[in-house]
Order: C-alpha cells, then structure tokens, then sequence
C-alpha cells in the first residue's frame, strides 16, 4: 500500500495566513497541520509516501519533512500540482508512484480522531471511504445508506442532501483508479472530482462505506483551524502520534536547537 497526501491548493479562505506558508504548515496546536495525515498514514503501516504540494511552498515542505525520517523506515517523495485540478487528480500526478499497488491518499488539512489502521491494513481491493455525520452536509460529497447500510448513492455539493453523512478526506483504492482517475471529465467547478471516482466504484459494486465515530476536523477556515487547534489539545490527540513519529520530531526539534545555538555563539 502506497500512501499519498495532498497538500496543495492555494487555500484563499485562510488568506492572509496562507499568503506566506501553506495551510498544511499552519500549526493545529503543537504540530504542523501535515504531521496529522502523516501519522495517519505511517500508523496504518504505509512506508512510501508521496506528498503533493504548490510550486511556492516545495521549499518550505522539503526544509521540514526532506530529511526528517532518514534515519526511520519511511520514505517521503514530492511532486508539484503547478494548477490545482481537483482531489482525483492527485492519482493521475501519483500513477507512477503508485504503480501496481493499492493506495490511501488523504487531504493534508484533514484530521480524525477514530483510528483507521486496521481498515486500511486490511483492504484488499476496489474502494473504500468513511463518512461522517455533519450540520451542513451541502458542502461535502453525502452517501445515502437504506436501512442495512447499503450505499445507495453518492453526490457531490448536493443543493438537497439525501442524508447528512458527508465523505470525509480519506480514500483508499486499488490500482484501478488510475484509469478510473485518467478518464473523468471536469465538473461544473472545473475540477476532476473524487466523488465520481467514489460513484464509479460503488457502479461497479465495488465501493465499502465505513462510518466515523470519532471527531473529523478539516482545518480549512479561521474557526475550523482554531476548533481543530482546541480539539487536539482538549482530547490529546497528539498523543495518538505513532512513537516513531515523535521520535523523528524530537531528534529534528534537537537539531534544530543545536543550529540556533551555534549561530548564537
Ligand atoms: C472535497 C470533496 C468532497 C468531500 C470533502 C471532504 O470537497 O469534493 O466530496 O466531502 O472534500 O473534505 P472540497 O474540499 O474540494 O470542497
């Protein structure tokens, strides 16, 4: 399994705090918003992992995450989305890098509190997504389940929502959606969405819908960054960081202080 975060965007509801860094560098309490689907990810088992991010700020990723794990079993690779395209777009930027396997790309501003490893760890094929109960479901892409919890559709922003379970920003799927992926057309929006991807599998009779328990936070406006910032300190979240990641954060924060110091001197 293969693990692919996206992290671009320019992220204009967060202006002008993104006018000098990406939303997914802004702090949630005492971590860099990308360490959350980071850990995701390497909780779940996933070691290549390929990070999608905005030409202005590959710099800024690489000085924090380019040599962070090197002395851990974790490989991180980069590729720029000069122009954002749409989430879906995100398995034709990784087809490489996904090869012949499966795949779990998650949104960089996205945070959960249910722990997905083991689901993940056990996918075999086809697709998978999670949803979760929401006030305003209008914003989301919203399944309809019948009374078994049979998916009965999927749609993307609809103006009446058949349910309020919007598909939160974690999916996994198997090599297929790279075709799946190649052969969208865009929305209205001009984007290649993920909800047809979504819509495609469950054609196929392929799709699993898992419900979310826990709190899901996307940081992407003042109040849901300050709400998540609140909600990681109140539940400790951070806690819930797989031991290696700390680890790698601890040795790169001493680093750090050792360059400061010298500079001092
Ligand atoms: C995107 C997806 C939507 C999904 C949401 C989760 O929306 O299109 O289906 O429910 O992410 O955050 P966007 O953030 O692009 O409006």
């Amino acid at each position: 399994m293969k693990g692919i975060i996206l992290a671009g965007g320019t992220a204009t509801r967060l202006f002008p705090l993104t006018a000098t860094t990406s939303k997914q560098l802004l702090p949630v309490y005492n971590r860099q918003m990308i360490f959350y689907p980071l850990n995701l990810l390497i909780k779940a088992g996933i070691k290549d992992i390929l990070i999608i991010v905005a030409p202005e700020h590959s710099g800024q990723f690489l000085n924090l995450l380019g040599s962070i794990f090197d002395k851990f079993d974790v490989h991180l690779e980069f590729k720029v989305q000069k122009i954002p395209r749409g989430l879906a777009d995100a398995f034709i930027l990784g087809r490489d890098f996904i090869d012949e396997g499966n795949v779990t790309m998650v949104l960089g501003d996205n945070i959960f509190e249910d722990d997905l490893s083991d689901k993940i760890k056990n996918f075999q094929a086809g697709g998978m997504v999670f949803a979760k109960q929401v006030p305003d479901p209008k914003r989301f892409g919203v399944v309809e389940f019948d009374e078994n919890n049979q998916v009965i559709s999927i749609e993307e922003k609809p103006a009446e929502p058949k349910s309020d379970w919007a598909v939160v920003g974690v999916y996994t799927y198997d090599k297929n959606v790279i075709e799946i992926a190649k052969n969208l057309q865009p929305s209205e929006r001009g984007e290649i969405e993920i909800t047809d991807i979504n819509k495609e599998y469950l054609k196929r009779g392929q799709l699993q819908v898992g419900k979310l328990e826990g709190a899901w936070l996307d940081a992407g406006t003042y109040d849901s960054l300050l709400e998540a910032g609140n909600v990681v300190k109140e539940r400790k979240i951070y806690e819930n960081f797989d031991p290696m990641i700390n680890e790698a954060i601890e040795i790169f924060n001493e680093e750090l202080k050792a360059i400061a110091k010298k500079r001092l001197k």
